[in-house]
């Protein structure tokens, strides 16, 4: 299979053909889904919660991830991966951009960051030099403790519009893909519309470039909590290989997310 890259991620938005992308953490999990036809991969921090048993991304290092994404790598050498900056990671530019490259030497594609405004000049700064940069706006779970739990964000129309400026701020910034995280799917729509970058969604509902989901949520591996904008997959297809490329499937035909998996 040839290598997936973020030119091909581009052309499939102007297209309007559906992303369909998951975390990963590990090199067998990173082949099987690459194989069943995810179209990209994200070292999420959230190993921190599904891999690690934390309560946050917040204790979640740069050893973690870099370990991490060398796996990943390992399992699917032609995948695109994208890594996730940890929390603290890219307070300062000296920090930024000697952990973005050792993500980037462990075999991301690309780092993710989580933030708006304040990150202007991380996102130039880190693209001159050679970083591709996935932001990520809506919900944030490094500032989870700013935040003061995990809610849905931008439902006031002020809330809205200052997410959408920030989003196009991103892009001029340089930012070549954009998270967006638990707001209203009308916003959703809104910021996938006025961008030219894709946007990749989680519950944000379905109109969004494309959909991504924590492979242990559309597994149903926790079995006392499946947040709303997930499905569980396996219970669906009753193997891992199917619910990979049933959830591909369903993302491409515009099929998942339905409207009980969004935000209003
Ligand atoms: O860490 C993660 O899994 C993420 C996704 C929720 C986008 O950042
Ligand atoms: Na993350």
């Amino acid at each position: 299979m040839a290598a997936m890259t973020i030119a091909k991620l581009q052309k499939m938005k102007q297209q309007g053909q559906k992303i369909s992308s998951l975390t990963a953490y590990d090199a067998s999990f990173a082949k099987l889904m690459t194989e069943q036809g995810v179209d990209f991969m994200l070292v999420g921090d959230s190993l921190g919660n599904v891999v690690q048993g934390l309560s946050s991304t917040v204790p979640v290092t740069m050893d973690d991830m870099v370990y991490h994404t060398q796996l990943v790598r390992r399992g699917a050498e032609q995948a695109f991966v994208i890594a996730d900056m940890p929390f603290m990671s890219y307070a300062t530019s000296e920090q930024t951009y000697r952990n973005a490259a050792e993500l980037m030497q462990a075999g991301a594609n690309m780092v993710k960051l989580e933030g708006g405004h304040w990150l202007i000049e991380t996102i130039q700064g880190l693209t001159t030099r050679g970083v591709p940069v996935c932001a990520h706006l809506g919900l944030l779970p490094q500032s989870v403790n700013v935040l003061g739990g995990y809610k849905v964000q931008g439902k006031q129309q002020q809330q809205a519009d200052d997410t959408l400026a920030q989003a196009l701020e991103l892009e001029q910034a340089g930012a070549q893909l954009l998270v967006l995280e638990c707001i209203p799917a009308a916003l959703g729509k809104r910021i996938t519309e006025a961008l030219s970058i894709p946007t990749i969604g989680i519950g944000a509902g379905p109109d969004t470039d494309g959909q991504i989901l924590v492979m242990h949520d559309m597994l149903g591996m926790n079995s006392d909590y499946l947040p709303k904008f997930a499905k569980n997959f396996l219970a669906e297809t009753g193997s891992l290989s199917g619910a990979f490329s049933s959830y591909v499937e369903q993302v491409q035909r515009g099929e998942f997310p339905a409207a009980e998996h969004c935000y209003s």
